[in-house]
């Protein structure tokens, strides 16, 4: 079990938050959003400045990470605007269906299958509503990255833990705090439970379209490399809503 806290990197605060705000119909409506495995906050806290009649619920299984968000929110100037709860993702129980939720590098690690989060996901996002899932997909890299790390947690102690950093400080000492690449050691030694092409294939069985879907730039060879998807939850089996059903397969977007 990961207890550290974890922080989004500045670099790619702003490009997710740009994602996001560009799948929403219209950024000035009032609308809630969801993060799943939120970390600190730091996404929410940057949405937040963008989506001024938006609120905000945060989701994390780490004590450390939601005291972290909690102390920043109640100084923040969209504190009430914001709710963090500590919590597993896979008993958490909306109060509402969210218009939006999104997700970055954490769906992979959830053990109860794509059945069982899709229907989730299903769940907690209303009909009409956006998914936006940045998820470890299917690849030749990451299966043998998968393998490399299940090597790894049969030898991991304090020691392995030291070489990981001094080898993370040299690969990425210029774009990542100290702090930041700290944070990052427990995720090397990660299981993947799931790729995000079968939960995606799993969530278009139950009506859910994706809008958008590609590879993004790989940060770290230790990183699993990643996709984003864009999906809309139709509001009824025939509706199109007018929104473009192309893949976008391929696309690169950073
Ligand atoms: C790789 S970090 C990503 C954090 C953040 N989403 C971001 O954009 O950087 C994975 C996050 O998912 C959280 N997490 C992992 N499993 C979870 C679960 N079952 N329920 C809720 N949060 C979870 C971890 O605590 C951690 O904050």
């Amino acid at each position: 079990m990961i207890e550290n806290t974890f922080a989004v990197s500045e670099f790619r605060l702003g490009w997710f938050s740009d994602v996001i705000v560009s799948a929403l119909p219209d950024p000035t409506a009032s609308m809630s959003i969801l993060d799943i495995g939120c970390g600190v906050g730091d996404q929410i806290f940057d949405l937040a400045e963008r989506l001024p009649a938006a609120s905000f619920v945060g989701v994390d299984i780490v004590h450390a990470n939601i005291e972290a968000a909690e102390r920043r929110r109640l100084t923040s100037s969209a504190a009430s605007r914001v709710t963090f709860v500590e919590e597993n993702y896979r008993t958490y129980t909306a109060t509402h269906p969210f218009d939006l939720a999104f997700s970055y590098s954490v769906l992979q690690f959830l053990p109860d299958g794509v059945d069982a989060l899709a229907d989730r996901l299903s769940a907690d996002v209303r009909p009409g509503g956006t998914f936006v899932n940045v998820m470890a997909r299917r690849c030749g890299y990451n299966t043998g990255l998968a393998v490399v790390r299940r090597l790894l947690t049969t030898v991991r102690s304090a020691a392995s833990d030291r070489v990981l950093l001094a080898i993370a400080r040299l690969l990425h000492g210029g774009m990542l705090t100290s702090a930041q690449l700290s944070e990052r050691i427990p995720y090397a030694y990660a299981t993947m439970l799931q790729w995000e092409e079968d939960l995606a294939s799993r969530m278009e069985r139950c009506r859910w379209v994706t809008t958008s879907h590609g590879p993004i730039a790989h940060a770290s060879l230790a990183q699993m490399k990643h996709a984003l998807r864009v999906m809309h939850h139709l509001d009824a089996p025939d509706s199109g809503h007018g929104i473009s059903l192309d893949r976008g397969d391929g696309a690169t977007f950073i």
